[in-house]
């Protein structure tokens, strides 16, 4: 006889006829001004998310932004930085006037640096890459340790082994999404950057095992390039699918704006930066002789 090898859900099933909302979704702000109202109150609570865009559509700010609303609510936070240096996060948000250092003194995020991933990648051969249930034990205990409700990886995409084929990396990816949610008791967000060139098609996989998909994206718009936003899908959720326009400030950070077609926030413009007078200029020291 062949061992039925699904494990039955029914004792987690609503008894007959009995739809019960509130117990079956509750909602984590996204601590983005205008977002929360287009998913009904917020992401789901304990679920992945899934923040897809090119390079610069803001995903980091995103995340960033995502751990400071759970400072705010008494939801510490973890940030996994793959690809960029922790003190890089710190150094660049202290310009762009986000007070991240002082989140990480108080005890309310912390950065978790992943490069340590790479180097033991590196030693295990041609198929190696570390196994995902031990990246997600890993971070169980920091999780712990601090007693975070919110995670973010940025980006998961980078996280994948690279020597994996596309079908290993999509067991690879599902086994790190579920272990996570199964053990971690966080709702995370986990940013990718869709790629064609990217052989592991990681950002597909990771767009349709997370249970939510949020897309940024730059448009060209004459002469500019503006940033949007757009709520792919969110499981349990009615949804607005317009694309909106996300403005990023300075201190403001970033914010839902009106559906595109009517266009009324600002163009993303850099602030100009104050010249101290007495610097000289590259053009201004004398030739090397
Ligand atoms: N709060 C902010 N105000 C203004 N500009 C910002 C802000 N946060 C980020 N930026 C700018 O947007 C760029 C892209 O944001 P980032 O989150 O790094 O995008 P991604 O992670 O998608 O590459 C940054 O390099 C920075 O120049
Ligand atoms: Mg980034």
């Amino acid at each position: 006889m062949v061992r039925n090898r699904f494990l039955s859900a029914s004792a987690l099933a609503p008894a007959e006829g009995a739809v019960d909302r509130s117990a079956a979704v509750d909602r984590t702000t996204s601590g983005i001004p205008g977002l929360d109202v287009l998913i009904d109150g917020g992401f789901p609570s304990r679920r992945t998310i899934a923040i897809c865009g090119a390079t610069g559509t803001g995903k980091t700010a995103f995340g960033l932004q995502f751990l400071a609303a759970g400072a705010d609510c008494q939801e510490p936070g973890i940030f996994v930085t793959v690809d960029a240096k922790p003190q890089h996060l710190i150094d660049d948000s202290a310009a762009l006037d986000f007070d991240l250092d002082g989140l990480i003194r108080t005890g309310s995020i912390a950065i978790l640096d992943a490069s340590p991933y790479f180097t033991a990648t590196r030693g295990q051969g041609a198929r190696g890459g570390v196994d995902p249930r031990q990246v997600a034990s890993d971070l169980a205990q920091h999780v712990r340790r601090m007693g975070a409700r919110r995670l973010v990886i940025d980006s998961l995409s980078s996280l994948v082994p690279s020597a994996l084929s596309r079908a290993e990396a999509y067991d690879y990816l599902r086994s790190l999404i579920r272990s996570l949610e199964d053990n971690l008791e966080c709702t995370i967000l986990l940013t990718c950057r869709p790629s064609r060139l990217d052989p592991q098609e990681s950002c597909d996989a990771i767009r349709s095992l997370a249970s939510g998909v949020v897309d940024l994206a730059l448009r060209r718009r004459g002469n500019d390039l503006v940033r949007i936003i757009r709520v792919r899908k969110m499981r349990g959720t009615p949804l607005d699918l317009a694309e909106h326009r996300l403005a990023m400030e300075p201190a403001g950070g970033l914010a839902v704006g009106p559906a595109d077609a009517a266009g009324t926030l600002p163009v993303f413009r850099p602030r100009p930066r104050p010249v101290a007078a007495e610097a000289p200029q590259p053009s201004d020291r004398p030739e090397a002789v």
